[in-house]
């Protein structure tokens, strides 16, 4: 049996997550210190396909392109598809047509993470000629940010809503579709939505309406959309607590003290200070009369001096120094927190940022 191509989504404009996407795509800010988009391309690989197409935009083109390269370093064989504007997540499949061709491939969103291997879900799609589109749906809180499926009595979907403000059911769509060609005509009847998209789920419910079985497998591991901030430092406590695995590669004084799973890499250093894991240090990463921990990734070069940091993505080159104590920071590359040197906080912002100041 031959495997599905793949296509991942790594276009589209990243506005939730500014100011840290004006400088790079969303998709390669880090988690645990590796791009998200790297997480997606090893759960794809796993799921044993190696022809993937990585749909970018414009301007994520270069940087996507940077640091995937040509996917050998994750065991695939990459081909990129500009799509020249962020018109829907059907736009960026009917953009990646002479790549697909007419054969079946998995689609998968660059900016989810998704805690279940993938190859059950395409394993009974392969097996199953009979269905045109195969979901996975997982239960959440709130579906209203979500594409929602609606199912039958018998557990048959019978529509899809994107972001409906009345679901149908608690079954959120989480960005990994499995399609066969058929999904083409359908993208080529499609209107933009309200928000000027074409829209996918839109597509799947013009196979459901011309009677073609769509089925769904309901996702059990975690499902984590980094679109946000409050996302991208919860995806980035779980992938710590499931997947960090702890080395001592850089250098560690004896007056520190490390508890839990901490991973230290090559040319870290650790001095006078209490690392709680899970935390993961960059390397050249520099801590210094410091607490860090738990949940902290520390990106290359960025230094912790004197201040207390928990629950957070400190990105390369990045600094806090005196700065008491930090909880549930994203801070971008190079961007500095440090003491002031009078009692008033004294800001340089860019465009977008967010500063929550404790009460006082
Ligand atoms: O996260 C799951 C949700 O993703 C689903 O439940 C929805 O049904 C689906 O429409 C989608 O909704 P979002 O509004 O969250 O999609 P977003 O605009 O964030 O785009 C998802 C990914 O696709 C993201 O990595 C950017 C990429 N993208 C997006 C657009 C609109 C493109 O590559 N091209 C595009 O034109």
């Amino acid at each position: 049996m031959t495997a599905p191509k793949a296509l991942v989504l790594a276009g589209g404009e990243g506005r939730r997550l500014r100011p840290l996407t004006y400088s790079g795509p969303k998709q390669l800010v880090p988690v645990a210190n590796r791009p998200i988009l790297f997480f997606v391309l090893d759960s794809i690989v796993e799921a044993g396909i190696e022809d993937i197409g990585v749909v970018v935009s414009p301007e994520t083109g270069p940087f996507v392109k940077q640091a995937v390269g040509d996917g050998s370093a994750f065991g695939a064989r990459v081909t990129y598809i500009v799509q020249d504007r962020p018109g829907g997540l059907a736009h960026a499949v009917r953009c990646a047509r002479s790549f697909l061709r007419d054969d079946a491939f998995l689609m998968v969103l660059g900016d989810n993470l998704i805690g279940s291997p993938l190859s059950p879900f395409v394993r009974a799609f392969q097996e199953d000629p009979s269905t045109e589109a195969r979901l996975l749906l997982h239960e959440v809180p709130d579906p209203r940010r979500f594409g929602v499926a609606a199912l039958d009595t018998d557990g048959t979907v019978i529509r899809l809503v994107e972001k409906p403000a009345d679901p149908p059911s608690n079954l959120a769509l989480v960005g990994v579709y499995l399609f066969r060609a058929s999904i083409h005509a359908a993208i080529d009847e499609l209107t933009p939505s309200a928000r000027g998209e074409l829209e996918i789920t839109d597509a799947a419910n013009a196979l459901l309406s011309a009677g073609k079985l769509v089925r769904f497998d309901r996702l059990e591991g975690f499902w984590l959309d980094t679109g946000k901030k409050d996302d991208l430092l919860l995806a980035n406590e779980t992938v710590l607590a499931a997947r960090l695995e702890p080395a001592r590669l850089g250098h560690v004084c004896p007056q520190s003290l490390i508890e839990g799973t901490v991973r230290v890499e090559t040319g870290a250093t650790v001095v006078r200070s209490r690392v709680i894991g899970p935390v993961i240090l960059g390397p050249g990463a520099h801590l210094e009369d410091a607490e860090v921990g738990p949940f902290v990734s520390v990106g290359a070069g960025a230094r912790v001096v004197g201040t207390r940091v928990a629950r957070s993505v400190l990105l390369e080159g990045s600094v806090v120094a005196g700065a008491g104590e930090l909880e549930r920071c994203l801070l971008g590359k190079r961007a500095v927190v440090r003491a002031a040197p009078d009692a008033s906080a004294s800001l340089v912002l860019g465009d977008d940022c967010e500063v929550l100041l404790p009460r006082g």
